[in-house]
């Protein structure tokens, strides 16, 4: 499946990221691909926002994760852990460092990969994948591929 949305400024971009939070849910991995400026922070505050989680929300650009706990609501109280990656920076093997198959393999966690496609060999097949493109000063090309 393909989705292809433009964005014409950053406020839809992050509600596009609250609005898509069901689907990342589903997935467990959403890759954020796409040059530097183009959305990927942006729509990530919206996103870990539709999660029920607390901004305000840093880029974890100097950090390489942060880590978020989600209050699920079922009957007894039970927490999610959101996991936000920059891998700008760093390598593949940096992020297999912080116990990412572990981390994937529990269905439990929710992933959030930034510059996720300089990594694409560990990345699951089940992944969510959103292309963020630079159309102009305020307009972006946002494709959602699975
Ligand atoms: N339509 C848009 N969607 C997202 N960001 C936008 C948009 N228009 C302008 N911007 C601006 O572009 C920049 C995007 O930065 P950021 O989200 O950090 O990108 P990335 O994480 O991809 O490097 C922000 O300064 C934001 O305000
Ligand atoms: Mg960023």
């Amino acid at each position: 499946m393909q989705k292809e949305i433009i964005t014409i400024d950053a406020a839809q971009t992050k509600k596009l990221g609250v609005a898509l939070a069901q689907e990342v849910i589903a997935s467990g991995v959403v890759c954020l691909s796409g040059e530097l400026g183009a959305g990927k922070t942006t729509f990530t505050q919206g996103l870990l926002e539709g999660l029920g989680l607390e901004g305000p929300f840093t880029s974890p650009t100097f950090l390489i994760m942060k880590e978020y706990k989600r209050e699920i609501s079922n009957d007894k109280l039970q927490l999610q852990n959101v996991y936000h990656i920059d891998a700008y920076r760093i390598e593949k093997n940096d992020i297999l460092a912080l116990g990412w198959e572990e981390m994937v393999a529990n269905k439990n966690n929710i992933i959030i990969i930034e510059w996720a496609e300089r990594v694409k060999e560990i990345i699951p097949k089940s992944a969510l994948w959103i292309d963020f493109g630079w159309m102009g000063e305020e307009e972006r090309r946002i494709t959602l591929s699975n």
